[in-house]
């Protein structure tokens, strides 16, 4: 029998991804007394902005995964929700949109290409789950004569030949696309708030401060800055990177590492919006290579914010923070958005090489942001109870892979409160000793810190 029922007292801590994952299941389940703390108002901003990894205009939706066949299962999953999402926002009566929310879709089967002087092992993994999976026939190899003649029936050609004078190998996926990140949670937010779910963001009242517990590792609810105790029955963690400071067990568990982003704004010209609108060119991933963290990948360009999202891949950095006499996870530096100096030489290397028309036509790099991963030692998203207390979820981990997850995540802590465990993915979400995982991540090993690198500085963005 669980101990909670329907109208307990719940607080999550985090509007982002998981946080608003874990909400959205709950609240299908039924329950309704749900509070969702946030430092930042997400939702005014639209998620766009604010420095968190869930707030940001695009993610790529894959289903492809190596080896890893449970995540290709639920990735094929999600995709099912987000579409019914797209839907449901069709449906919508126009008095229910606004600026915010808009029939502009959520997911879009725009496909990726991967591309690499060869066709690694790591591509030829990905084929292999495909086949067993029964889609070898939604990737198409570049110089593989009867993908090419499938491509073309099926409406792909024109996307596997898109740099003639670059001689590179690799795939075109066509189950891959576009979240547009931002538009999908400010919809589930959205979803949340018409059913009565509460939030408190923003300033000191929405930045949680401490989760309160008596002597016994009991939890009773969390403290916030402007010095109010909420209480509860249940409380989840879903603080992203920041979660180590509020729970320093998950020190060399699940610890925050930055990631680069950079927005190239594309000008307005026709030719040119049309050639790299998602219709006519898909996510390009050019040498990206998880296992040494290379390589960099391109969105199309989002509309209508014109805007051409890159993503570069590289050994990540730290910011160690003390939170208490022993421990020192890595979580965000505050407010810092530039990039290393040898990112941006790396970005401008590949833009000349792979866009000599946009720098002809004078496009700019418009913004940069640093998006901090919430990294786990082996990659695997947490969702458990926190060992030696109670009343107490932890729910965190993307590694780098979590949006897409964004439908389908809290069901497993559903499942938690259901005492409903003995499934494939609560077994592998579980809380875990770091000590004996191979560091995937660079968790143990990185002494890699951001804020001693040298920034590139605004002239250093000039194309
Ligand atoms: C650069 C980058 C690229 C990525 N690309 C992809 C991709 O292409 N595809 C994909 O599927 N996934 C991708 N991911 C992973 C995905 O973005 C994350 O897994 C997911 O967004 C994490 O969500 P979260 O809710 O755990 O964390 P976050 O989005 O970081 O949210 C945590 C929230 O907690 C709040 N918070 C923190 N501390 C407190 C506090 N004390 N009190 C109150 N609130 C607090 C923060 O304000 C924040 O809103 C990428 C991640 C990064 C960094
Ligand atoms: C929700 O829980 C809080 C905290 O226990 C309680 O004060 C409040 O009355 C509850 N609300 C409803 C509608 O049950
Ligand atoms: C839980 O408590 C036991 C006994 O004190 C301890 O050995 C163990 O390391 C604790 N687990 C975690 C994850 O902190
Ligand atoms: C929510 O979680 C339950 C229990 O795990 C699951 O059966 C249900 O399908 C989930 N709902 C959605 C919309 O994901």
């Amino acid at each position: 029998m669980s101990k909670y029922n329907k109208d307990s007292s719940i607080i999550i801590i985090g509007s982002g991804v998981f946080g608003l994952s874990t909400a959205y299941n709950l609240s299908n389940e039924g329950y309704r007394n749900i509070t969702i703390f946030d430092k930042t108002d997400l939702y005014s901003l639209s998620y766009l902005g604010g420095n968190t990894a869930s707030s940001d205009l695009n993610k790529v939706f894959r289903e492809f995964y190596e080896s890893k066949d449970h995540y290709h299962k639920l990735a094929i999953e999600s995709r099912k929700i987000f579409e019914k999402w797209d839907q449901d926002l069709q449906n919508l009566k126009n008095s229910e949109l606004n600026e915010k929310l808009t029939r502009l879709k959520i997911i879009d089967d725009c496909g990726l290409i991967r591309l690499d002087s060869e066709i690694t092992d790591y591509e030829l993994n990905n084929l292999e789950t495909f086949s067993k999976s029964g889609l070898r026939d939604t990737q198409f190899v570049l110089d593989d004569l009867q993908d090419i003649k499938r491509a073309n029936q099926q409406g792909w050609g024109h996307k596997l030949d898109l740099f003639p004078s670059l001689k590179y190998k690799g795939v075109l996926d066509s189950t891959s696309g576009i979240i547009y990140a931002s538009r999908a949670c400010t919809y589930v937010q959205y979803v949340l708030r018409s059913r009565g779910v509460k939030f408190i963001t923003g300033s000191e009242a929405g930045q949680v401060k401490q989760i309160l517990e008596d002597d016994n590792g009991e939890v009773k609810g969390i403290s916030t800055f402007d010095g109010k105790h909420h209480y509860s029955d249940l409380v989840i963690l879903a603080a992203g990177p920041w979660s180590a400071k509020l729970l320093p067990q998950l020190t060399r568990l699940s610890e925050g590492q930055s990631g680069n982003v950079i927005h190239l704004k594309v000008p307005q010209v026709i030719s040119l919006q049309a050639k790299y609108s998602p219709e006519n060119f898909p996510i390009l991933l050019w040498k990206v290579n998880p296992k040494y963290r290379s390589g960099i990948g391109i969105f199309p360009i989002t509309k209508p914010e014109g805007i051409m999202k890159i993503i570069v891949l590289q050994p990540k950095f730290r910011n160690p923070t003390p939170v208490n006499d022993q421990q020192a996870p890595s979580i965000p530096l505050h407010d810092e958005s530039r990039l290393t100096k040898v990112i941006i030489t790396k970005v401008k290397q590949f833009i000349q090489e792979f866009f000599p028309d946009l720098i002809e036509h004078g496009v700019k790099i418009s913004k940069t942001e640093v998006l901090w991963y919430t990294d786990v030692i082996n990659n695997d998203f947490i969702i458990d109870w926190v060992p030696n207390k109670s009343n107490l979820i932890i729910m965190t981990g993307g590694s780098g892979h979590g949006f897409k997850f964004l439908p389908n995540l809290g069901k497993f802590v559903v499942n938690l409160l259901h005492g409903d465990v003995n499934n494939q993915y609560n077994q592998i979400f579980k809380w875990r000793n770091p000590e004996i995982y191979e560091d995937v991540n660079g968790i143990r090993d990185n002494d890699r810190v951001l804020s001693e690198q040298e920034f590139a500085s605004i002239e250093d963005l000039q194309l």
